[in-house]
């Protein structure tokens, strides 16, 4: 008798609180790319909470070795499932009343004797797909079994064996629009920075030109001045700048004097309306001596240093910029790859809002993924 009733009530929760979904949105202001969610040289056995846009999100490792992510929500009582431990099944145990959940799916209630050890429930949470490559962990907004967003993207420098790197992660408590624009705006470099060259901060040339669909270069022509990097270790007359941007969030500045080529790679994790997480790489094809590694261990430092001291002035001004009023009526031919990132970004929200108002017309139970979403 109480078992019928156990079973009974087992079965309406299992098919009355979640359904299974073929799409999913985090966020519908997020692109249809992967973006970053963590480096993969931390701690990657424990579980993590992560929070995108807004929206807390548990990433682990299941059993078979694939990380899981999804809302950080337990869909029984709410508690926060980061707080709870994967088993040796590498299901993912809630720390409120033990349920098991396998991949995303309710699949076990902690009482061998209540029911049977393992079931398949309707009971889902949506489940993003993850990328890993190259020491880092990517996210895709989009959880579709027809859609897949583009790979995430690397600089060439990722694969040339004759460039060094150092790289780090900066949290930067400002819009994540702001940092990406920040770093595609050399206009602000004589001014903010103190390797800038404040005698002649404008370039003698500027080109721009898209480099893709979701992607574009500008092409800056300058002349060195005598504390540059450049100056120092090319000894040149002319410096040109490549300042690229590749949807979602990934930006590039490649200096480039003679063959002394400096490249600083960054892609943002938006994690709140006024949180960013910077991943920076720096790659280099100098200061660098397979004979004498202290040699390059010494330019792996100075490197370190100068980013980071880079990214501080640029967390002054920041701090004093009105987010709200970024996109001010002055605009000069300086800004033009700012100007294309901003319509990219748009393009790609766009496109995301479509799939998002096609999926909700099929299903408007695809609304589960915006409930615990900050509006950005
Ligand atoms: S709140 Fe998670 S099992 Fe009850
Ligand atoms: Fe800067």
């Amino acid at each position: 008798m109480w078992w019928s009733h156990n079973r009974k009530r087992l079965w309406m929760m299992m098919t009355t609180t979640f359904w299974i979904v073929s799409h999913g949105f985090l966020h519908p202001r997020m692109m249809p790319h992967y973006y970053p969610l963590m480096e993969l040289n931390q701690d990657i056995e424990k579980i993590h909470k992560v929070k995108v846009m807004g929206k807390n999100m548990v990433c682990y490792k299941n059993g078979n070795g694939t990380y899981i992510v999804h809302t950080d929500v337990c869909p029984h009582q709410g508690a926060s499932l980061s707080k709870g431990w994967i088993n040796e099944y590498g299901n993912l145990q809630c720390p409120y009343h033990g349920f098991e959940f396998c991949s995303g799916m309710f699949c076990k209630i902690p009482n061998p004797e209540l029911g049977p050890p393992h079931f398949r429930s309707k009971i889902r949470m949506t489940v993003y797909p993850t990328r890993q490559e190259n020491g880092m962990l990517f996210l895709s907004p989009i959880s579709s079994q027809t859609l897949s967003p583009p790979d995430p993207f690397f600089p060439p420098e990722e694969y040339d064996e004759s460039f060094r790197a150092v790289s780090g992660s900066t949290i930067i408590h400002r819009p994540y629009m702001m940092v990406c624009e920040n770093l595609l705006d050399m206009l602000h470099i004589s001014y903010v920075h103190s390797f800038g060259n404040a005698v002649s901060p404008l370039p003698h040339s500027i080109r721009y030109f898209p480099t893709g669909n979701v992607s574009g270069r500008t092409e800056f022509h300058y002349k060195p001045n005598d504390f540059t990097i450049s100056n120092r270790i090319g000894k040149v007359s002319k410096v040109i700048v490549h300042n690229e941007y590749h949807l979602p969030t990934n930006t590039i500045t490649r200096v480039i004097a003679g063959d002394v080529i400096k490249t600083v790679f960054t892609r943002s994790l938006p994690v709140h309306k006024n949180k960013t997480i910077l991943y920076w790489k720096v790659y280099r094809n100098f200061w660098q001596d397979p004979y004498f590694p202290w040699f390059s261990r010494i330019g792996d430092w100075l490197l370190e240093t100068l980013m980071k001291s880079t990214i501080q002035e640029d967390l002054d001004i920041l701090k004093n910029v009105y987010p709200e009023f970024r996109e001010g009526r002055l605009k000069t031919k300086y800004d033009v790859t700012i100007q294309k990132f901003r319509e990219s970004v748009r393009d790609a929200i766009l496109t995301s809002q479509d799939m998002y108002n096609n999926a909700s017309h099929t299903d408007n139970r695809y609304l589960e993924a915006f409930h615990d979403v900050e509006s950005f």
